[in-house]
């Protein structure tokens, strides 16, 4: 019965406003996903706050059918970025409740994405990094991350463990999900990577050993949360380097994933050596079909029947539409856009022909430009705003939200690193 629905869910020409059934039984309200954005706004003990309740409330008001929550760290000691809310055994937040329900107004669903950086956090928060090897990121980022420490066996098994605890810390919260962060360069895709996981032992080597790690935080995580609870995963279709993951390599995760039972798999790629989930190193032709990794989840569709999100690009009703009316993927993932435009969905299921009010950034001094990380700091800005119960302020000085983060956050916290 379930499989047929999720065949119908592929055969019929799909279009915004429609339901989706996924493999654990749950059903989304619509085909509208808010990708992982970070918030950047946990309180000191590692703990959400009002500030998340009131911008995943200002979501779901927007008629998102599903907020995939920025990245949540599973260790206190290996945070991606300044602020980050954490869940670990030994934190107690009172609010992650409060948070869950106001993601769920309006029938909408609320993943949390768990994350665990390894290498990738920045100097300024881990003195030494673990990763599968001890392998530093290149130049220049090798100016703002330690070189990592390779994790041991034992160690290993505590992260897996700690995904797992989360998870179901996330369950009993409220949350209606969760997605494992496997992209864009973090823990779980240093082990896929063949660059960066040269481990000899069962977790490294063959793709066969590469992939141990993600499998087995999967399953940790179904054995918490049952299976009926939705478990996806945001995955890169590359890595964009020499040597590293590729297409070929995606393909197969995603063939063994699928057939475990993931419940949405998120297609982006990239990592903070070639950022490519942010529309870096991109054809013309694939920007103009709006989505950056079109063409690769074409590709996958044709492998698996587990649902697909694409994500990266997608600025108009035109281009979602036609994404899903061809049948590449099921769910539309948007970041910036709603981080400007909370309303975006509901205009867009209502019909509109609306475009994305996204654009290049710039503060008009080139030496900034190159040092800071425009996108994510005007953002991330926007994000303060509604945090805040402030509107979103598309027209905001980019120089303005520079200072202001810098001012917040601190200068080496907010470098470009990604
Ligand atoms: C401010 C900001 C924070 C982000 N944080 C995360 C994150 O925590 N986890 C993640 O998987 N992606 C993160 N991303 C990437 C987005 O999820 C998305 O892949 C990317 O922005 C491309 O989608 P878009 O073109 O619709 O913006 C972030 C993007 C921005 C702008």
């Amino acid at each position: 019965m379930l499989s047929e629905t999720i065949l119908t869910n592929f055969t019929m020409s799909t279009k915004l406003t429609d339901i989706l059934q996924l493999p654990c039984g749950v059903t989304l309200k619509n085909r509208l996903s808010k990708s992982a954005m970070s918030e950047n706004m946990g309180s000191r003990g590692y703990t959400s706050n009002e500030k998340f309740n009131r911008l995943y409330a200002r979501w779901a008001e927007g008629g998102i059918g599903l907020l995939i929550t920025g990245n949540v760290m599973v260790d206190r000691f290996a945070l991606g970025e300044a602020h980050n809310v954490v869940i670990e055994k030994g934190i107690q937040d009172t609010n992650l409740p409060l948070w869950a329900a106001a993601g769920k107004r309006e029938g909408t669903h609320i993943w949390v994405q768990l994350n665990h950086p390894g290498k990738q956090s920045p100097k300024s928060l881990s003195k030494e990094p673990v990763a599968p090897s001890a392998i530093p990121l290149k130049k220049p980022l090798n100016r703002l991350f330690n070189t990592p420490r390779a994790l041991t066996e034992e160690e290993i098994l505590d992260i897996i463990a700690r995904f797992a605890y989360a998870a179901k810390v996330c369950k009993e919260s409220g949350f209606t999900g969760v997605q494992i962060h496997g992209a864009h360069g973090y823990l779980v895709s240093q082990f896929l990577s063949p660059t960066h996981n040269q481990r000899e032992d069962r977790w490294g080597g063959s793709l066969e050993n590469r992939i141990r790690f993600v499998k087995e935080v999967y399953l940790a995580i179904r054995k918490e949360v049952g299976d009926s609870f939705p478990v996806g995963i945001k995955l890169n279709s590359a890595d964009f380097q020499k040597g590293g993951f590729t297409q070929e390599d995606s393909r197969e995760v995603i063939k063994q994933l699928s057939a475990m039972g993931m419940d949405l798999i998120e297609i982006s790629g990239g990592t903070y050596e070639a950022p490519a989930m942010m529309g870096a190193a991109q054809k013309e032709s694939t920007k103009l079909r709006e989505a950056y990794f079109i063409t690769y989840c074409e590709e996958v569709r044709k492998l698996v029947h587990s649902p697909l999100m694409l994500t990266g690009g997608f600025r108009s009703a035109q281009g979602m539409n036609a994404a899903l009316e061809s049948g590449v993927c099921d769910v539309i993932g948007i970041a910036r856009s709603l981080a400007i435009q909370p309303d975006f969905p509901n205009q867009l299921l209502s019909g509109e022909t609306i475009t994305s009010q996204v654009k290049p950034l710039t503060t008009g001094w080139k030496f900034l430009d190159k040092t800071f990380p425009l996108e994510i700091i005007w953002y991330t800005d926007q994000l303060h705003l509604m945090g805040e119960g402030k509107i979103p302020n598309p027209k905001k000085s980019v120089l303005g939200s520079v200072l202001r983060m810098v001012y917040k956050l601190g200068k080496s916290s907010i470098k470009r690193v990604r």
